[in-house]
């Protein structure tokens, strides 16, 4: 990670390292926080934009409202200070932005309703989550030991932080045993989602990706859907089993960090030819040409900060 100089706290710019909060915040102890992971590029004029701000910034609402954080910042006035703070950290080039809610100094115990609700944007240039080369060659994946939280027991729509120590251990075993990332079944053994991306397979031509039931509402994910549409691909939403996946012709990732990332291999079964195949190569161009300006149809989801 590459420092930058300032992050946003409750309405204040504060210098990167002065950063700090109370190691008595609720959010340390109990774990309930909202995250957002939103994506600055370069675009094809030279500017810098912000893609599907007002997408991420909603779904921060929304998770927070879903885990019981009342946030005392409006859609606009956070959408407002991303673009200022990559502005005055002069992140021109594009960057990674990370907003958070949590739960500040104040009570102790497990009903939280008197804890403070803080918000807080850093932002910051970063490369390819599951790097360049993964991009160009693809990663290699397991499928996970660990359950995705089932819905009977967590809030599996928000992107609580709360849930992400299910995606911390699944990400651990697979990296551990020699992989780039893992996969995540839901309770009834259907493909859930990656630890930090969805999921997509093509078979004979048609791309399909394992509905919402038991995954975040993927932001990413609804592009591609659209670039696929767009480009006359046929797309089903529907349940995935694990076996399916190793006779696939293709299979990749979709997230904000992940962007598309081709799949080379499945539990050590070689998935179609072992290398980003044509349908994933022309879906990663058509996603990278629209979060940088170069399709018109998606300009609409561009929020310039130059
Ligand atoms: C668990 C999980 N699923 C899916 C995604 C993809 O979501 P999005 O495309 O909105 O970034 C992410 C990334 O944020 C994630 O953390």
């Amino acid at each position: 990670m590459t420092e930058a100089k300032y992050i946003w706290m409750d309405g204040e710019y504060v210098n990167w390292h002065d950063a700090k909060t109370h190691v008595l915040s609720h959010t340390l102890h109990y774990g309930n926080g909202a995250i957002e992971g939103t994506k600055a590029y370069k675009t094809v004029d030279g500017r810098c934009a912000i893609f599907k701000l007002n997408e991420h910034t909603k779904r921060l609402i929304n998770s927070s409202k879903m885990t019981l954080m009342d946030v005392p910042f409006s859609v606009e006035e956070l959408n407002k200070a991303q673009v200022e703070l990559l502005q005055k950290n002069e992140l021109f080039e594009g960057a990674y932005i990370r907003p958070l809610v949590y739960l500040g100094y104040g009570v102790m115990g497990l009903y939280h309703k008197q804890a403070p609700v803080k918000v807080s944007i850093a932002a910051w240039e970063w490369g390819a989550y599951l790097g360049e080369e993964g991009l160009k060659k693809g990663v290699r994946v397991k499928i996970s030991s660990m359950t995705r939280t089932p819905n009977t027991s967590g809030m599996g729509k928000a992107k609580a932080v709360a849930n992400y120590l299910n995606s911390q251990m699944a990400k651990f075993e697979a990296v551990e045993a020699g992989y780039d990332e893992a996969l995540l079944r839901d309770d009834q053994g259907y493909i859930a989602e990656a630890s930090g991306a969805c999921f997509f397979i093509v078979r004979d031509g048609v791309l399909i990706s394992p509905p919402n039931d038991n995954s975040l509402e993927s932001i990413t994910q609804a592009t591609i859907i659209d670039l696929a549409e767009d480009l006359g691909i046929e797309v089903v939403r529907r349940r995935v089993t694990r076996e399916e996946i190793y006779i696939a012709d293709e299979a990749f990732f979709t997230g904000t960090a992940a962007e598309v990332t081709p799949i080379k291999d499945v539990d050590a079964r070689v998935i179609g030819s072992g290398s980003r195949g044509p349908i994933t190569e022309k879906l990663q161009t058509a996603y990278f040409d629209a979060v940088s300006g170069k399709n018109e149809k998606y300009l609409k989801y561009l929020t310039y900060i130059n």
